[in-house]
């Protein structure tokens, strides 16, 4: 199909015959260092992912997010693009060295002006804004003062919160504090494949906590500021057992859970840490990070949980080993992770869109009625421009895409309150330690001209939005 028919077939957009509810959030998603570039204007300090992607060996062929995108300065592209998509919603977040360079301090006018114009053009094209605070690029003053190992860094988010809160808050409805607080404790502080390349499990105990600490200090602080919605957003693990009734297993999966799923989720809804967690985290360590009141600060209600979901894991018991299942999962020597059979994405991530209709209803069946928002969902695969058409074919990308929002459609219908959805991601990126090579978008960067192509995804994409859901047939 030429993209000239792929927008005539958008015209005559038929009803959907899978809907969503009335007023679902249809939205895309990005994260400041993975798109922004332009790491030297307006002020800007360095980040943990400045000092980690300069590090030779650290990320794929040693790509920064120095250029990225370039989407500091061609945003008002990048906006319009989402306006001819549809697109009602877009969630980016916030470079917290573009607002406090050092960490710490007064804002500086020039970091916040840009997320002031960013959301002015946002609403301008009818589009809602989505702020997440924290996605990974902590000021690199603050890790050298220990980081996210430093209950202090938890206190300063809360003050660089309010920072941006005060400047844009007049505009943005949706807050998410952090995004994958996992990933970020123990990508970073215990595997090291992530900034700021950490491997010391002990210290990335510590960061999930004073992760959940800081949100747990910004939530109040951005209510009493007058904040509308507010959340956080995890990933939290689909595992199953390789063997339903072997009993091995079904204890590597409540270790897994545990370390990724309950560790969050527990003292988020107020059930303070699972005790099996904590005394995994005591063989590595005291717990001396965690103090008294803590708990209750965590526990801050909210107003949406968003979701990040990508592929299933499944585990098995393998009693007797001594090296962790993966280094990102302290205390896992007696487990192994399984790789379930199927078709895998260019990440080498299995698909499998039921994982997503699963996690969905155990979320809403073991923890309270708080609104969910898938607020990363996608897919990377090989994509080529072609040229001579300015078309790139990713068909696999919307049988992806398809599959999981069909995945997301069952939840509803099981009665899981979900309330939108936004794809990972509206435009090809720094996919961190992966680089360049891995494409996310559903809009083509190249990389040597800057120019955007949307790919069929996106006009698939436009369809779906423009008719409030799927057709009957799933697309293969
Ligand atoms: C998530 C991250 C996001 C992107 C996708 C592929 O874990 O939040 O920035 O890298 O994975």
């Amino acid at each position: 199909m030429s993209m000239q028919t792929v927008r005539q077939v958008a015209a005559h957009a038929p009803q959907a015959e899978l809907a969503f509810p009335a007023g679902f959030v249809w939205g895309a998603a990005t994260a400041a260092y993975q798109i922004e570039g332009a790491v030297l204007d307006g002020g800007r300090g360095r980040s943990i992912w400045d000092t980690f992607s300069h590090t030779p060996g650290r990320t794929h062929n040693g790509d920064t997010g120095d250029v990225a995108c370039d989407h500091y300065h061609r945003y008002p592209e990048d906006v319009a693009l989402m306006g001819r998509l549809g697109v009602r919603a877009y969630r980016f977040s916030v470079a917290w060295p573009r607002i406090q360079p050092d960490g710490a301090g007064p804002a500086n006018p020039a970091g916040l002006d840009f997320y002031d114009r960013l959301v002015d053009e946002l609403i301008g094209h009818g589009i809602d804004p989505i702020v997440t605070l924290y996605h990974w690029d902590l000021p690199q003053a603050l890790e050298d003062r220990g980081g996210w190992g430093s209950r202090e860094t938890a206190h300063r988010f809360a003050r660089y919160a309010e920072l941006v809160h005060a400047r844009v808050g007049d505009r943005v409805r949706t807050w998410i504090t952090l995004n994958e607080p996992w990933c970020a404790a123990f990508l970073g502080y215990a595997a090291g494949v992530h900034a700021p390349g950490r491997t010391d499990p002990a210290a990335a105990f510590a960061a999930a906590h004073h992760l959940l600490l800081g949100h747990g200090e910004a939530v109040p602080a951005l209510r009493a500021a007058g904040a509308e919605t507010l959340g956080l957003t995890l990933n939290p693990a689909a595992v199953r057992p390789a063997d339903p009734d072997a009993q091995g297993d079904l204890a590597a999966v409540r270790l897994i859970d545990g370390l990724q799923n309950r560790i969050f989720l527990d003292p988020v809804f107020g059930r303070g840490y699972p005790a099996d967690v904590l005394a995994v985290a005591r063989r590595f360590g005291p717990l001396d990070w965690l103090r008294d009141g803590d708990e209750q600060t965590i526990a801050a209600p909210l107003d949406l949980l968003g979701i990040n979901y990508y592929f299933p894991a499944v585990v098995q018991a393998r009693p007797g080993e001594r090296e962790p299942a993966a280094a990102p999962y302290p205390g896992s020597e007696e487990i192994g992770f399984v790789r379930p059979p199927g078709p895998v994405t260019e990440m080498g991530w299995v698909i499998e869109p039921a994982g997503l209709t699963w996690l969905l209803e155990r979320l809403a069946r073991d923890y309270p009625a708080v609104p969910i928002l898938i607020t990363e969902n996608g897919a990377a695969f090989d994509d080529r421009l072609d040229g001579a058409v300015a078309r790139v074919p990713d068909p696999r990308r919307v049988a992806y895409l398809d599959g999981h929002l069909r995945a997301v459609h069952a939840a509803i219908a099981r009665g899981v309150d979900v309330r939108g959805y936004l794809v990972w991601s509206l435009l090809d990126n720094f996919e961190w330690a992966e680089g360049y090579r891995k494409r996310f978008g559903v809009i083509y960067v190249d990389y040597s001209s800057q120019a955007r192509v949307p790919k069929d995804s996106a006009w698939w994409y436009r369809d779906v939005i423009a008719r409030g859901g799927l057709t009957a047939e799933p697309v293969t």
